[in-house]
């Protein structure tokens, strides 16, 4: 192998598994340089590891290596240990000369994983909480006089139907019984990571007087958008592409379904953009990142309140510290 050439770890079905359960993201591999491997080896036998760090560059395995445990805190990346397959350790000693049994490695590095979410094969009308009904457009639905309906684009084209928030994923599931508990009529929302705009229009069933719902991505954008016309909240939602630099002013509540890199980059924005003692909705986080999290946002100014779960999912609930 030339040591310009591309390493590529190919992960097995159980380590994909056992990735998903601490990080919630699914890589198919570990990719770095042949070079970077060599060198990574070279750090890591030079501070005596057991453990082979396979991540961006050396000063991360440092930081990794000295911590040595699974648990993010402020300042360090989260790191994640895989024990290596026969295959997988033969591979990389004959690379880097050494029998490394165990790997380290930074999911937070791997940032090709989208957010798609396509409705179910059977969709139908789906309850959610004790209020929330979820339904596909043009859905044949006879609601009682408490349901608060939530109108999604059927995701016929392109632009809606990978848009996240169909309302079945745990991350979606949880951060709505949130909202159904702490959201407070009369409030000004800002969801940040709209997606389908799932969250916006539920916050405007719950009595927000106004929600401003923006994402990164302009085909989320569009089908939140769609969302607000279904639901005949466009005088309610507003839906602004890019994300908290988009959005002026400071808000009541702030909602964020995101991937745990996201909200740490984040976190001391959700501050400026909240008012003494708002509320802080937090989703997309597994229970393996959720202490690592609270640190970050406590750090950054908020209370933690309360956690739920649901299957291998948190979600998170703050205020901001009034001075
Ligand atoms: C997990 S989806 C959440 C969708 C919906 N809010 C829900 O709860 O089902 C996350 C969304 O955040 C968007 N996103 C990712 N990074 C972002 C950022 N820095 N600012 C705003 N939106 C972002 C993605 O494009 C995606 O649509």
């Amino acid at each position: 192998m030339n040591t310009s050439d591309e390493f590529d770890l190919i992960l097995t079905k159980q380590q994909r598994r056992e990735i998903y359960q601490k990080c919630g993201l699914v890589p198919a591999k570990i990719a770095t340089s042949v070079l970077n491997l060599i060198k990574l080896s070279l750090a890591a036998r030079a501070m005596k590891s057991e453990v082979l760090p396979l991540v961006a560059n050396t000063a991360t395995a440092k930081l990794i290596l000295e911590r040595g445990q699974d648990l993010m805190s402020v300042e360090q990346p989260y790191a994640i240990t895989l024990e290596l397959t026969p295959e997988q350790r033969e591979l990389i000693k004959n690379t880097v000369d050494k029998d490394w049994q165990r790997l380290m490695f930074c999911p937070d590095e791997h940032d090709n994983i989208a957010y798609i979410e396509q409705w179910e094969p059977n969709i139908s009308a789906k309850r959610v909480e004790d209020s929330f009904v979820i339904l596909p457009e043009g859905f044949d639905y006879s609601p009682s006089s408490s349901d608060k309906l939530i109108w999604l684009p059927r995701g016929d084209d392109d632009k809606t139907k990978n848009t996240f928030g169909k309302g079945y994923h745990p991350t979606t599931l949880t951060v709505l019984r949130l909202m159904e508990k702490h959201l407070k009529a009369g409030s000004s929302v800002l969801d940040v990571g709209t997606g389908s705009g799932v969250l916006a229009v539920a916050a405007a069933r719950l009595g927000a007087k106004s929600v401003l719902a923006v994402d990164v991505d302009s085909n989320a954008v569009y089908t939140a958008q769609k969302a607000a016309e279904l639901n005949d909240l466009e005088d309610v939602i507003e839906v602004k592409v890019g994300s908290l630099d988009s959005a002026d002013g400071v808000y009541d509540s702030i909602i964020a379904n995101l991937f745990p890199k996201v909200i740490i980059s984040l976190a001391q924005e959700f501050s400026e953009k909240l008012v003494s003692g708002g509320l802080l909705l937090v989703s997309g986080v597994v229970s393996a990142r959720a202490a690592g999290i609270v640190a970050v946002l406590e750090t950054a100014g908020f209370e933690h309140h309360e956690s739920v779960s649901l299957q291998d999912w948190e979600g998170l609930v703050f205020y901001k510290k009034t001075l």
